[in-house]
C-alpha cells in the first residue's frame, strides 16, 4: 500500500485483525517477556507513586500547614519527592527496558524479512521497486516497535492512572466524584471522536511520506545517469512535487490536530474551573478541605493526558495492523524458487565437472509469452559450450534457468541426472562460477570479493587468480591491497577491471561449474586476449557455458549454439558453423565488418581452423 505502484491498497491497511496480528508477533516476542513482564511492574509501581503524590499534597495543604507542624511539612515534603523520584526512576527504568526489548524484537523481524527477501527469489524481487523492499524492512517492521513492547505498558499504564484518579477521589469527595463521571465521557468521547476524524489522515501522511522515500530510493541509485542525461531538474521537480504536497498537507494535519487537542485541553480546564467554582463553595460551607480541592486540581490534571495516549495507543494498534499485514503477507508468500523439503545431496564428484542437460525446457517471464520454447542440450562433464545469437534471443535466460535462479516452466533441467529441483538451491548453486551480464561487487575488500565470502578458499589461491586474471595490478596500486574494501556495486573500478576481477573470483573460488555471460564484452583487444588465456584455464576440467557476442571469444568452445527465438537456430564447432554458411557465419561477418579483422584473427598459438576464419 506504500504508494501507488504497490499493488497493495490503502484498504488493506488493518486487514489482519489484532488478535491475528498478535498471535503472529508473538513468537518474536515470547524470549522477551520476562524483561516486558519487569518493565510491565516497573511502570505500573510509577504509576501509583504518582498517583499518591496528590494524596500527599492533600495532607501537606489540610494537616502540616494549618498545624504549623514544620517537621510534619518536611516529612511530607521529603516522602512528596521520594515518591516523585522513585515514579521517575521506576518509568525511567521501563521505558529504558522496553525501548531495548522493541528494538531487538524488531531487529530479528527485519532480519526475517530480509532473509525472506533473498529467498523468496528474482522474480519476486524484480517485479517490486527497491522502494518497496526499503519500506517494508525498515518503516513497516519500525512501525511494529511499539506494538511489540511499550504500547501493552503504555495502555495499562494510562488505564490503571485514569481509574486510580477516578478511585481516589471518589474515595474522598463523591461529589468531585460526579464531576469527573460528568466530564470523563465527555472527554473520552471526544477523544475518540478525534481520532476516529483524524485517522485516515494519519494514513494518508504515511502514504505520503512513504512516497518521498520511494522515490528517494528510487531515484538515488540513478544519479549518475540523471546527471549524465542532464535532467536533474526533471529529478528535483519530481521529489519537490512530492515534498509540496506532503507539506501542504502536514500543515493542515498539525492544526487541524492542535485545535482540537486545544479543544479537548479546553474541557479539562472547564472540568477544574468547575471543581473550583463548586469546590470553593463547598469549602466555604465546611464540607470540603482546601486540600482535597488542590488534590482534585491536581487529579484532574493526571487524567487529561492519559485519555490521550490510550487514543493514540489505539490508533497506533490500527497503523501497526496494516504495517503487520503487509509483513507478514511477506513472510508468508512462498519462495519463487522453492527448495525442496526433502533435498537430495549433490552428486559427490571425483572428477568434480558435472553433466548438465536441458531436457525440452522452456520458460516465459510473463504468461503467454514464451521466450525460451522446448530448448534442449546437454553439456558433458568438462565440455564448454558457447551460446552466441541475436539480442534478446534468450541467452541470459538459459544462463539464469540453469543456476537456478529462475525455474523452468515445463521441461527440466538435470545435473548428472537429478532434476535441478531436487536440490537445496543454495548448496546447488554453489557449484558454479558466474560471471554475469551486470557485474557487481560487494561493499568489501578485494579479497573477500574475489574469495566470494567463503573461508574456505586460500589467501594465497586469492592471489593467484588475481594474477592469472591480470588484475593483481590494479589491486596493489591502493594502498591497502587486497584489504581495500570496495565501493558500493565496485563502482570505483572501471567496467573492464569489474570483469577482470568477477574473472578472478571464477578462479579463486575454483567451482565444477562455469557460467559466463558477456565476459569479455569491455576490455581493449590486448587485455581480452588475456582474458582468452585466462579463459582457457579457467574452463579446463570444469563444465562451461559461455555467452558471448564477440565471437572471437567462443571460437575455442567445444560447441557453439546458436540461439534464436528462444532454440537453438544451429550448433557445431565454429569451422563446422562457418563451413554452414548461416546465421552464425552472418553474425560472424558482420562482426568482422565492424570490429575490423584484428578481434578475429588468430594469436600466434592458434591453429589452422581459425585461420581459415
Ligand atoms: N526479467 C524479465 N522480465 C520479462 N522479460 C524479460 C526479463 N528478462 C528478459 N526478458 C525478455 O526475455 C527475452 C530474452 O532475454 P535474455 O536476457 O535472455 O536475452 P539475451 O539473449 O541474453 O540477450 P542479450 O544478448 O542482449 O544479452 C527478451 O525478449 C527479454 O525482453
Ligand atoms: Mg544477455
Amino acid at each position: 500500500m506504500w504508494w501507488d505502484r504497490d499493488n497493495e491498497t490503502e484498504a488493506q491497511a488493518g486487514a489482519l485483525p489484532t488478535w491475528g496480528m498478535l498471535r503472529r508477533v508473538h513468537p518474536y516476542v515470547r524470549p522477551h517477556l520476562p524483561r516486558f513482564g519487569l518493565a510491565l511492574l516497573l511502570a505500573l509501581a510509577g504509576v501509583g507513586l504518582m498517583l499518591l503524590q496528590p494524596v500527599i499534597f492533600k495532607r501537606i495543604v489540610d494537616v502540616d500547614y494549618p498545624a504549623k507542624d514544620m517537621g510534619g511539612l518536611l516529612t511530607s515534603v521529603g516522602v512528596y519527592t521520594a515518591l516523585l523520584a522513585l515514579g521517575t526512576l521506576f518509568s525511567g527504568l521501563a521505558t529504558v527496558l522496553l525501548g531495548r526489548g522493541g528494538v531487538e524484537v524488531v531487529n530479528v523481524i527485519k532480519r526475517d524479512l530480509f532473509a525472506k527477501a533473498l529467498a523468496l527469489g528474482l522474480p519476486w524481487l524484480e517485479s517490486k521497486p527497491v522502494g518497496t523492499l526499503v519500506s517494508r524492512i525498515e518503516s513497516d517492521s519500525q512501525r511494529l516497535v511499539n506494538l511489540t513492547s511499550t504500547m501493552a505498558v503504555r495502555i495499562l499504564s494510562a488505564t490503571v492512572m485514569i481509574f486510580g484518579s477516578v478511585l481516589v477521589v471518589s474515595r474522598v469527595d463523591h461529589r468531585l466524584f460526579l464531576i469527573c463521571a460528568a466530564v470523563l465521557p465527555v472527554m473520552v468521547g471526544g477523544t475518540w471522536f478525534i481520532f476516529g476524524r483524524m485517522r485516515a489522515r494519519f494514513r494518508e501522511e504515511r502514504r505520503q511520506y512513504a512516497k518521498i522515500t520511494g522515490e528517494v530510493a528510487e531515484l538515488a541509485p540513478a544519479a549518475r545517469l540523471i546527471q549524465a542525461l542532464g535532467v536533474e531538474a526533471w529529478a528535483e521537480e519530481r521529489l519537490a512535487g512530492h515534498n509540496r504536497g506532503y507539506k501542504r498537507f502536514v500543515v493542515r494535519l498539525n492544526l487541524l490536530e492542535y485545535s482540537l487537542w486545544g479543544g479537548m485541553g479546553l474541557m479539562q480546564i472547564l472540568m477544574t474551573c468547575l471543581a473550583l467554582w463548586l469546590g470553593s463553595a463547598w469549602i466555604a460551607d465546611g464540607s470540603m478541605s482546601a486540600g482535597t480541592l488542590v488534590m482534585f486540581a491536581q487529579y484532574a490534571g493526571m487524567i487529561y493526558w492519559p485519555i490521550i495516549e490510550l487514543s493514540e495507543q489505539l490508533a497506533e494498534i490500527q497503523r501497526a495492523g496494516g504495517a503487520a499485514d503487509r509483513i507478514f503477507t511477506m513472510l508468508d508468500t512462498p519462495p519463487t524458487v522453492p527448495a525442496p523439503a526433502d533435498p537430495k545431496p549433490l552428486p559427490a564428484r571425483a572428477g568434480r565437472a558435472g553433466r548438465l542437460e536441458f531436457q525440452s525446457v522452456s520458460f516465459e517471464y510473463e504468461a503467454g509469452k514464451p521466450v525460451l520454447t522446448d530448448f534442449n542440450l546437454v553439456v558433458e562433464p568438462g565440455e564448454t559450450v558457447a551460446l552466441v545469437g541475436p539480442t534478446g534471443g534468450g541467452k541470459s535466460t538459459i544462463l539464469n534457468l540453469v543456476t537456478r535462479l529462475r525455474d523452468v516452466s515445463a521441461g527440466r533441467i538435470l545435473l548428472d541426472g537429478t532434476d535441478i529441483r531436487e536440490f537445496d538451491p543454495r548448496e546447488y548453486r554453489r557449484l558454479f562460477g558466474l560471471v554475469l551480464q551486470d557485474l557487481y561487487l560487494f561493499p568489501a575488500s578485494v579479497e573477500d570479493n574475489l574469495r566470494a565470502f567463503r573461508p574456505e578458499v586460500p589467501a594465497e589461491r586469492v592471489r593467484e587468480a588475481a594474477r592469472v586474471a591480470g588484475i593483481e595490478e590494479e589491486i596493489l596500486r591502493r594502498p591497502q591491497g587486497y584489504a581495500a574494501v570496495l565501493a558500493e556495486r565496485g563502482a570505483d573500478l572501471s567496467y573492464g577491471q569489474r570483469q577482470l576481477l568477477a574473472l578472478a573470483r571464477a578462479l579463486a573460488v575454483d567451482p565444477p561449474i562455469l557460467v559466463l555471460d558477456e565476459a569479455t564484452s569491455s576490455v581493449d583487444p590486448r587485455t581480452e586476449r588475456h582474458i582468452q588465456r585466462t579463459l582457457e584455464l579457467l574452463t579446463r576440467g570444469r563444465t562451461t557455458l559461455v555467452v558471448a557476442h564477440r565471437l572471437s571469444t567462443v571460437r575455442h568452445a567445444d560447441r557453439i549454439l546458436v540461439v534464436r527465438g528462444g532454440t537453438v537456430a544451429e550448433q557445431g564447432r565454429h569451422a563446422e558453423l562457418l563451413a554452414l554458411d548461416g546465421l552464425y557465419a552472418e553474425l560472424l561477418r558482420t562482426q568482422q565488418a565492424h570490429h575490423g579483422a584484428a578481434a578475429i584473427l588468430p594469436g600466434p598459438d592458434e591453429g589452422e581452423t581459425e585461420a581459415a576464419a
